[in-house]
């Protein structure tokens, strides 16, 4: 879709993240109460992000003045290969950040920096059917390409590049199954989420993931609604409306309202043939065979 890739340990990234990536293995010291989120991109990153960052914060902001209503999610997690952030002389403001510190990574499990996995560290990845996950992924590239929506030609070849495992982060099955068996093998160290879950009931998704997160909600602040209102202000409908994401700087060389565009299952019956859907459908039946792991499309 445009986007140039290069292949490093079995996986296609982008080549203008690969100086960061070599940073982050090298620079990066994990402390046993960071927490990594970690997605294949147009899987719910910025959805996570928020939810992440106003559960481990709820104590420190109250929602009517949370951070997010002033900043991206990008922003307040930021990204493990995020460039400037190792070219900050000894990186002060790394570790000055306040535990849990929160980073969002595209990596796979396997390209992590080795003391994630050594520390104990957590792990959140999430995940998304991938018919939806490529077609956010082709908005995504030529919105911030040509400012357009993707044309047929372009759908089509990328396609083909895709179900070849050539897509940002891809092959995709390669990233879902890496930590999909790092979660078998370790369940108290990796979650594995899927957007469509959190989609179908969001509640119970935020109450995992604080569990998960070492930051369960209380009895009381059930009660009291914490978990509707965190849900909802990290809602599609909520973020999406937020100053910050219409106009705001996101650290990145992307527009921030790109990573905003429909939030729904299933929106792949609006761009796939039903021959795309087919190919795809059986790349997944092969490649995920035997793992027990499933889709709702
Ligand atoms: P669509 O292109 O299908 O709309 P990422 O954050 O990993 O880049 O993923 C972006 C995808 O998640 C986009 O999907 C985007 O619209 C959707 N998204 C962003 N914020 C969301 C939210 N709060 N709830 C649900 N989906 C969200």
């Amino acid at each position: 879709d445009g986007v140039p890739l290069v292949k490093y340990c079995g996986c296609w990234f982008p080549v203008w993240m690969f100086r960061q990536i070599l940073a982050a293995q090298k620079h990066y010291k994990a402390k046993d109460t960071d927490i990594i989120l970690s997605t294949l991109p147009k899987s719910g990153t910025t959805w996570m992000k928020a939810l992440m960052f106003s559960i481990a914060n709820r104590h420190v902001f109250p929602i009517d003045q949370s951070p997010l209503l002033t900043s991206t999610p990008h922003k307040l997690v930021p990204p493990l290969e995020f460039d400037t952030f190792w070219e900050q002389d000894n990186n002060p403001d790394l570790e000055a950040i306040p535990s849990p510190r929160i980073f969002g990574t595209h990596m796979h499990f396997k390209t992590l920096p080795e003391c994630i996995r050594e520390r104990n560290c957590k792990i959140i990845y999430i995940c998304r059917n991938p018919l939806d996950q490529f077609v956010s992924q082709i908005h995504f590239s030529s919105q911030n390409r040509s400012g357009r929506d993707a044309d047929p030609v372009a759908i089509d070849e990328a396609f083909n590049m895709y179900c070849q495992g050539i897509s940002p982060y891809g092959p995709f099955w390669d990233d879902i199954l890496g930590y999909w068996n790092a979660h078998l093998e370790n369940p108290g160290k990796v979650l594995f989420l899927k957007y469509e879950d959190l989609k179908e009931d969001i509640t119970s998704q935020v109450k995992k993931i604080a569990e998960f997160m070492g930051f369960p909600f209380s009895l009381e602040e059930e009660e009291q609604g914490l978990i509707d209102q965190i849900s909802g202000l990290c809602s599609f409908e909520s973020l999406s409306n937020l100053a910050p994401n219409k106009t705001g700087d996101n650290n990145r060389t992307v527009k921030s309202s790109s990573f905003f565009r429909k939030g729904q299952v299933g929106d792949w019956t609006n761009y796939l043939t039903p021959a795309m859907a087919e190919r795809i459908k059986n790349l997944m039946d092969s490649k995920f065979e035997g793992s027990g792991l499933m889709f709702k499309t």
